[in-house]
This record gives structure tokens, sequence and C-alpha cells, in this order.
């Protein structure tokens, strides 16, 4: 049974509490079945937003990368497409074509080899350049694609049975331990082994040579990720390749990249334009990235480009003829809204390179300022500054000799409204605990000013209750650092 549908009798009384000025209704309203009778859609609308206040503030949940704030003209434009299924390219062509666009855009962006330029002509309606890629519901959904690109091409040049039950050979995926849960997820679906290489204190994250030591003939590629899920950093990326043409060169190995930009993708083309992570490493074969993280649309879009044909199997791929032309379909959902594909283009074309660059930049801005403000409070050691992505991590210093964890930090934090998570690292690094702070768009310098006021707050009632008693939370409940 899906998690989720566990239905839970214990929680509450079975019957849902309406309040009677909303509306005089004749019969209860269950709460774990479908009511019998319709009721008056005002009412309906009371009853479940009256739930849904306890909710935490969207806006101040720094756990999430994902965008909470978009502008009024964009939210209108998004209510106005909702009713349009994004799978139906005939129906909605405009659609598509905006779907189509946004990859021309971002595979522009990521220096795809033949990607239209801004001087190559007017749109003709044909298809452009040799990259290739659509949009997903999100990056877990683009990197089941990429992988499952990598994985059809490693079968390609191993035989069409190979890696299947029975064949006696596991493909596998070389990454670091860092990687977000989608990978883990793709290796356990695809049958695919995943060699993880776990973080060491001081490196969090996959480099060169430690990817190419754990590569082999079944090795269906290397997915460097840009913008650690754990603390922001950028894999190197060019360092990879080379470590990958060194092994080449003694092996005759040739491994193709997959680049996880769910959240870089969109940062580092407008904050560290130099840098070379995308399509101008000639053995990236492709890029996922989050529209619904820093490409500043409402969660779900993600999108998947790559370099070229050859990089996407031709079998993976649904082909639909609309308008003429020839629509390359290749998704693991059917089904969802055109909205956030029609918001991503609207941002696009509203901000441009420099409106991005700026709403970057001030987040980067802020994350620079929170992590020098959270080193001055003195408990703390910086694991990440913002220098990446505007993500700020960072644990107690002296986490041995602390009568409080980060945790407790994370707890107290809460009762001001600050969503601000606490984790341990993964495999070798457990022990490591850390607070992470993910700085979006529309999170000011007077909103980071008010969070590290409270942070000092909480440190210094923390701090203090080692001598004495311990505050209770609320609900009665004495906080971890007291046993
Ligand atoms: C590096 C990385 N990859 C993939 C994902 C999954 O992204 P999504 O939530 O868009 O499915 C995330 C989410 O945080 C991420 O940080």
């Amino acid at each position: 049974m899906p998690l989720h549908a566990k239905i839970d009798e214990a929680r509450g009384p079975a019957i849902l509490d309406l309040n009677p000025v909303y509306c005089r209704i004749e019969h209860a309203v269950p709460r774990h079945r479908l009511p019998a009778e319709p009721m008056d859609p005002a009412a309906a609308l009371a009853l479940v937003r009256d739930e849904l206040i306890l909710d935490g503030n969207a806006r101040l949940n720094l756990a999430t990368f994902v965008t909470t704030w978009m502008e009024p003209e964009a939210e209108q434009l998004m209510a106005e497409c909702f009713s349009k299924n994004m799978i139906d390219k005939d129906e909605y062509p405009q659609t598509a074509e905006l779907e189509r666009r946004c990859v021309n855009i971002l595979a522009h962006l990521w220096h795809a080899p033949a990607a239209l330029a801004d001087d190559d002509g007017p749109d003709d309606g044909a298809s452009r350049g040799s990259a290739t890629g659509c949009s997903t519901t999100g990056s877990s959904e683009a990197c089941m694609l990429g992988g499952l690109a990598l994985l059809w091409r490693w079968r390609a040049r191993h035989g069409a049975t190979a890696g299947l039950p029975g064949s006696g050979v596991k493909p596998n995926l070389v990454m670091g331990a860092n990687v977000q849960v989608c990978w883990e997820k793709f290796c356990r679906y695809w049958q695919v082994e995943p060699r993880m290489v776990p973080m060491e204190p001081g490196r969090l994250h996959l480099t060169g040579p430690e990817a190419a030591a754990r590569c082999d003939q079944n090795t269906i590629g290397v997915v460097a990720v840009l913008g650690s899920t754990m603390d922001g950093s950028y894999e190197p990326v060019a360092e990879i390749a080379a470590a990958l043409d060194a092994l080449q060169h003694d092996t005759g190995l040739d491994l193709p990249i997959h680049v996880d930009g769910a959240s870089g993708g969109f940062v580092a083309p407008f904050l560290a334009p130099d840098l070379e992570w995308d399509f101008r490493v000639s053995r990236v074969a492709s890029i996922n990235t989050s529209g619904h993280k820093y490409g500043l649309v409402y969660p779900g879009v993600g999108w998947i480009v790559w370099r070229d044909a050859a990089a996407l199997p031709d079998d993976l791929v649904f082909r639909v003829n609309y308008l003429g032309g020839d629509m390359p379909t290749f998704a693991l959902n059917f089904s969802r809204p055109g909205s956030q594909v029609a918001a991503q283009y609207y941002n696009f074309v509203r901000l441009g390179f420099e409106g991005y660059r700026q709403v970057q930049l001030t987040c980067q801005q802020v994350a620079r300022f929170i992590a020098e403000q959270v080193a001055g409070i003195g408990p703390f050691e910086l694991l990440s500054d913002g220098r990446d992505l505007p993500v700020v991590t960072f644990k107690l210093a002296d986490q041995a000799s602390a009568r409080y964890t980060v945790f407790d930090l994370s707890e107290r934090l809460r009762q001001r409204g600050w969503l601000v998570p606490a984790y341990t690292f993964p495999e070798n690094m457990q022990g490591t605990a850390v607070l992470r702070i993910v700085v979006r768009n529309g999170f000011s310098q007077d909103l980071a000013g008010l969070l590290i006021s409270d942070l000092r707050t909480q440190v210094q009632v923390l701090e203090a209750a080692r001598r004495e008693p311990v505050p209770l939370l609320p609900g009665g409940q004495r906080s971890a650092f007291a046993h």
C-alpha cells in the first residue's frame, strides 16, 4: 500500500468539524471516506484552507531548493494553463512550441555545439541544432531519462542482452555518495550497480581520480553534480572529464558524463560563466536541471538536454507529428499541466540573461552574508559559504563537547517559523551533522538578518541551558540536548 494511502483512523475524529458560519449542512463530512453529498464550494474551500494553515510558511522554508515565490503575472499565466495537458501536443501546439523553445534556450545557455544562436535567423519551426531535450516533472524524472540513455548506449556497445537478468553482467554507474536520492532510485529501478565514492573530511564530493578509479568496462557513465544537495558545492566536471580522458588513453574505455545540474544548471551560467562544466566539456553527454529550483518556476518542471542525437538512443524516443514537424517525446509520465512550461518560458522572456543574473547574484550575496554572520556567532564551522550554489552549510565545530546538537537548533528555530533542516552526511561521514540554509529568490537580506538574530538568540539559550534547567519546548517535551 502506498505510504500516504495508509488510513490512520487514530488521527482525529472520523467526522470533520465545519464552522457553522461557513454553511449549514445537513450531513456529516467524513474525514477518511468520500462524503455522500456535495457541499457549497465556498465552504469546501474554507474547510480545506483552514486545515492547511498548519503547514509551514513556504517563504520561510530554507530547507528547499524549490521556488516558493513567483510574480502575480506568472501566477495568472499558470492559472490560465492548468487545464492544458502538456502531452496533447496536437491539441496545444503552441504549448509544445514553448517547450521546444525552452529546450533550445537551455541548450544554448549550456553551450551545446549546434544550439541556436541569437543571430541564427528567424524561427521557421524546424528542428534546431543537433541538441535535443524535453521537459519533465522535475530533475528526478530527468535524471531517470539521462540514466536510461546511458544504460541503452552501454547495452548498444555490449549487446542487446547485456545487463539483463541471466546475462551474468551487471552495469554500474559511478558517482559521489553525495548524489541526490533520485540516482539511487535509478540504480535500484533499472538494476544498475551504484558505485558510490564515499565522502571524506575535506572532500565532500566526487573528484576526477576517485571517479576514474571505479570505472570499468561495465560502467555506463559517471554522474557529476553541479551543486551538491549536501552542501551546494560544484563537482569539478572538467577535472572528472580529464581523468576519464586519461583512463581512455590507458584502457580504451570511452565513458560519458551526465551532469546533474538540478540547481547549478540555472546558477553557474549566470554567476560563473567561465566555469567549464557543460557541453563545452566534450565528454558531457547530457545535462538535467530543475525549472522549479533556480529556474524560478513553481513545482514541478525539470529539463534534460542531450548534446546530440547520438547521445539519446533512438529506440527510447517516441515521435509525434504536429504542424508538419517531428516532435520527439521521451518521458516516464504521460499527462501533466502545461502551466509550468508556460511559466518557464515567461521567466525566460521576462528576465532575460541579465534578469536571471541579478536574481542569482542577489541570492549569492545573501548567502555570503549569512555565512559571514554564522561564522561570527562562534560555535560553528562552515562547510560551504555560498560561493557555488547560494547554500550555507555549517556544523558545531566541537560537536563532541557541545551539550546540544544541530537538531536542537533546528527545532528551536522552528518555534519562530524558520524551517532550517539538520541532517547527517552519508557513508564515511555519518558522524557529521549539519544545518543547511538554501537561499532562494525572495529571501531578502532583511529576512536573513532576522534569521541570524534568531539563530544567535537560540545559541545563547542553548549555551545557557548548560547551567540552568532546560526550557520546555511546545508540547512539554524537553530538547534532546537535556539527556
Ligand atoms: C542534485 C539534485 N538532483 C536531483 C534532485 C531531484 O530534483 P527534483 O526535486 O526536481 O526531482 C535534487 C533535489 O534537490 C538535487 O538537489
